[in-house]
């Protein structure tokens, strides 16, 4: 069989140096490497590095004679099996979503065909940026895939999202595009995440601190897999993944009033959002104003919300798969079993929310899945989206 070829287009940002790992790995498994750099990349890390990891003549300029292609661009576009862009810097993305076409790899992207991979790298504020989240939107409309940098300290010394994913999570990405498994076609997955809200009056409400990170993950690892997904998002900030049936919904009622609308069309659904267990009792029609008195109390009564996974588990059919999330902070696999007793659900996946690097927030998750009939399996601190890619493993087994 021949090698599929993979275009790595580095742009001008400090990551591009742990490109070139990727590229060794890449070339490790056999794979054909072209890298094709930018002139600002070629400043942080010089073209004979990836010439010698790669094996290849690095493509640079637009007006360069190449040995290989008698015109480069197009030459090298049809070569490829995907075209990876990493690490993407803002202005590379702005090029990307306005079509320009003004260097080699900018016209590369113009004349490519196939599948795309945008790893974007750069300062948190310049991640945040209006501007660059607007044309981050664009690429993915265009279908591209969008991989979302970490939060962590940046080569500038900012602390915030902007740095380049861990390389696993690429490579990962990589084989994914490359080799696509579909062991989710033709199912249908519901996914609920991020926090629920509980009005106080018309200003003030009650949320707790999950992002949505980990629900998004797993929408998206599903929809990569090949099923049709439905995303029940409380108040989440994230990007919604392309390709996936998004339904906002505010309050706890909300959600299960939708996700039981729901259920009977889902072979599968997954309980990852931290739904709160308490409403306030009596909504204020009118914003309450700030006592005179700092001493005077406002008590608010808290009742009950309905627990999500348990009513769908009294609607469970024989064929469904149910899997929901313990958040704990000890007696972790005890605790989780009698979810799994009490939600009637086939799996679940504990985290230990004290632990440093899992449960709310966080990129990164620690967790045990724990099944039905008995099976305890710990798994080491992964990417979120790693989490999401196990867990679907465990559902197709059951499946
Ligand atoms: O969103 P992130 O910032 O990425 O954080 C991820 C997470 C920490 C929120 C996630 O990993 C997680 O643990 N989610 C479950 C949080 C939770 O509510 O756990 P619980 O042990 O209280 O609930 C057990 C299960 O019942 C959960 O699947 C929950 O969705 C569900 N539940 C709980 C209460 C309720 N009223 N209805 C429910 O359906």
């Amino acid at each position: 069989m021949m090698a599929k070829t993979i275009g790595i287009g580095v742009t001008g940002g400090i990551a591009a140096y742990k490109i070139v790992d990727l590229v060794s790995r890449l070339k490790k498994d056999g794979l054909d490497v072209v890298v094709i750099m930018t002139e600002g990349a070629a400043k942080f890390v010089t073209p004979l590095t990836f010439k010698t990891i790669s094996g290849r003549e690095v493509l640079t300029d637009l007006w360069q004679e190449s040995q290989e292609f008698k015109v480069q661009h197009i030459g090298v576009a049809e070569q490829l099996d995907l075209l990876v862009i990493a690490p993407a810097t803002a202005n590379f993305i702005a090029k990307m979503a306005y079509g320009i076409a003004d260097d080699l790899l900018s016209t590369i992207v113009l004349a490519n065909t196939v599948s795309v991979l945008v790893v974007p790298a750069m300062n948190s504020n310049m991640y945040r940026n209006t501007a660059v989240q607007r044309n981050l939107t664009i690429l993915n409309e265009y279908g591209y895939r969008v991989m979302k940098p970490e939060s962590g300290m940046l080569a500038c010394g900012v602390t915030g999202p902007g740095r380049l994913p861990e390389l696993d999570d690429i490579y990962d990405e990589i084989q994914q595009m490359l080799y696509p498994k579909k062991d989710l076609a033709g199912k249908r997955l519901m996914v609920n995440a991020g926090t629920t809200c509980e009005d106080i009056d018309p200003v003030r409400f009650i949320a707790n601190r999950s992002s949505g990170k980990m629900g998004f993950c797993i929408a998206e690892e599903a929809s990569a897999r090949g099923a049709e997904v439905v995303l029940v998002n409380g108040r989440c900030q994230l990007e919604p993944p392309a390709g996936v049936n998004v339904v906002p919904v505010w309050s706890a009622d909300e959600m299960c009033e939708v996700m039981r609308k729901y259920q009977p069309a889902c072979d599968v659904i997954i309980g990852s959002a931290a739904v709160g267990d308490f409403k306030v009792a009596t909504v204020e029609t009118h914003k309450r104003k700030k006592p005179d008195d700092k001493s005077e109390k406002w008590v608010l009564e808290l009742v009950g919300n309905p627990d999500i996974l348990q009513e769908l588990g009294k609607h469970k059919t024989g064929r469904q798969v149910i899997v929901g999330f313990a958040a704990e902070t000890e007696n972790i696999v005890e605790n989780a079993r009698k979810k799994i007793e009490t939600k009637n659900l086939d799996f679940i996946v504990a985290n230990d929310v004290t632990q440093e690097g899992a449960g709310f927030e966080t990129d990164t998750n620690i967790v045990t899945l724990i099944t039905r009939d008995g099976e305890v399996k710990p798994l080491p601190k992964m990417s979120k989206r790693e989490v999401a890619a196990a867990i679907i493993d465990k559902v197709v087994e059951i499946l």
